[in-house]
């Protein structure tokens, strides 16, 4: 059983199958919506029902307001169509994104490396190729664990088969302690994407700032690799922030390519080194390594955040302190449940995209 629905104002028709929902459905046969979170909290996914009966699922009340719930507005990644339904979107599709369908993939773990004392470093290799925009994150299923997850993809998409992630270990996270813990090179997960729309903006000739704090390392890594394969002449300045020295992981390969590109600059930051780390770089945290390395003026650059939601609202304000506006910031929050339970109770800075 299946139903029809038609997403305005493309008229674009999409095959919906029985308790899938219309996101889910429009992404894998290549009909794009905004979206965001995938699980009813952020609202980025609002459509108007024109036409149809749905269940509107497990929207968040803070997302989908009772008012806009008479008014017929549902949310895409949770609706789940109950007849064939019409509905209307506010589809404004950045020039630079390039749209990949989502698919489902096999995944066989090829390594597993301990990339710090809280992050390892997983390379899968997939049962096919898959298509993705540097930046962009794929969702994992892992044994005994209800959903799936979401991790950024930290190679380049010329990897073709290959998905490398960088995953920090979450304390009581069922997903992120099972990898630490259970994970064995060898075994088969299961993983779909691309998701995402946080991916560099190819036509825009600004210089680029990008802030990476923690495993939010993996997007950037990804970006840079990407952006110096590609001959990107533009100036990239990767700021990578970590607690201590053991934390900041990858920081030879940064430096190793510093050293061959001049228009690449690396700037590692530590907020809370150790005596023995002997750190003679910026202390701190990334945002402040950031204004000190600019001057405190970031006008004229596009910036690309990814890692903890606390690090990135730091880095948005110091941006936009420095005169950058807010439609020359992209940002990636690296989510958890708990964050997503509260995201529900209060409103973001501003969306993420
Ligand atoms: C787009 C995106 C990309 C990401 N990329 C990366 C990446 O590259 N690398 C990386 O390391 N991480 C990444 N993350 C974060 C990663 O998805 C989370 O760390 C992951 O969800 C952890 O899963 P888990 O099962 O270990 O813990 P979760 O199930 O997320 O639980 C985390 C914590 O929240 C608590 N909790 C669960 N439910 C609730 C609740 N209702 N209220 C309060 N607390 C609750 C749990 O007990 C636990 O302590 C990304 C997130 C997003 C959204
Ligand atoms: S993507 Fe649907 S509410 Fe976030």
């Amino acid at each position: 059983m299946s139903y029809e629905v038609t997403v305005e104002p493309t008229g674009d028709i999409v095959e919906v199958e029985e308790g899938q929902t219309i996101l889910d459905a429009c992404l894998r046969q290549g009909v794009w919506l905004p979206f965001a979170c995938c699980h009813g909290t952020c609202a980025t996914c609002k459509l108007q029902l024109l036409e149809g009966d749905v269940d509107i699922g497990d929207a968040s009340p803070f997302a989908l307001m009772d008012v806009e719930r008479d008014e017929g507005k549902i949310l895409a990644c949770c609706a789940i169509p109950e007849s064939d339904l019409v509905v209307e979107a506010d589809i404004d599709v950045d020039p630079d994104f390039l749209g990949y369908s989502i698919g489902d993939f096999e995944a066989t773990v090829l390594a597993i490396d301990n990339l710090s004392p809280t992050i390892k470093g997983l390379r899968l290799q997939l049962d096919r190729d898959i298509q993705f925009q540097a930046g962009q994150y794929i969702n994992l299923h892992l044994p005994g664990v209800e959903g799936a997850r979401a991790f950024s993809i930290a190679n380049k998409p010329s990897d073709a088969n290959i998905v490398e992630l960088h995953v920090r270990r979450v304390p009581d996270g069922p997903a992120t302690t099972y990898i630490h813990e259970q994970l064995q090179v060898g075994n088969e997960l299961r993983l779909s994407g691309p998701y995402g729309q946080f991916f560099i903006r190819t036509s825009a000739p600004e210089p680029m700032i990008i802030i990476a704090g923690g495993s939010g390392l993996s997007s950037p890594q990804s970006m840079v690799f990407d952006l110096l394969e590609q001959g990107d002449k533009r100036q990239i300045t990767l700021l990578q922030g970590a607690r201590n020295l053991a934390e900041l992981y990858n920081r030879d390969l940064f430096e190793a390519l510093a050293a061959k590109h001049d228009n690449f600059t690396y700037v590692p930051a530590l907020d809370a080194p150790l005596d023995e780390d002997e750190w003679a770089g910026f202390t701190g945290y990334i945002h402040e390594a950031a204004i000190e390395h600019f001057g405190g003026q970031f006008s004229g650059h596009k910036a690309y955040l990814c890692g903890p939601p606390p690090m990135i609202d730091a880095a948005i304000t110091a941006l936009m302190q420095g005169r950058l506006f807010e439609r020359d910031i992209y940002m990636e929050r690296f989510l958890t449940a708990a964050d997503g339970a509260e995201s529900a109770t209060k409103s973001a800075l501003f969306r993420k995209i």
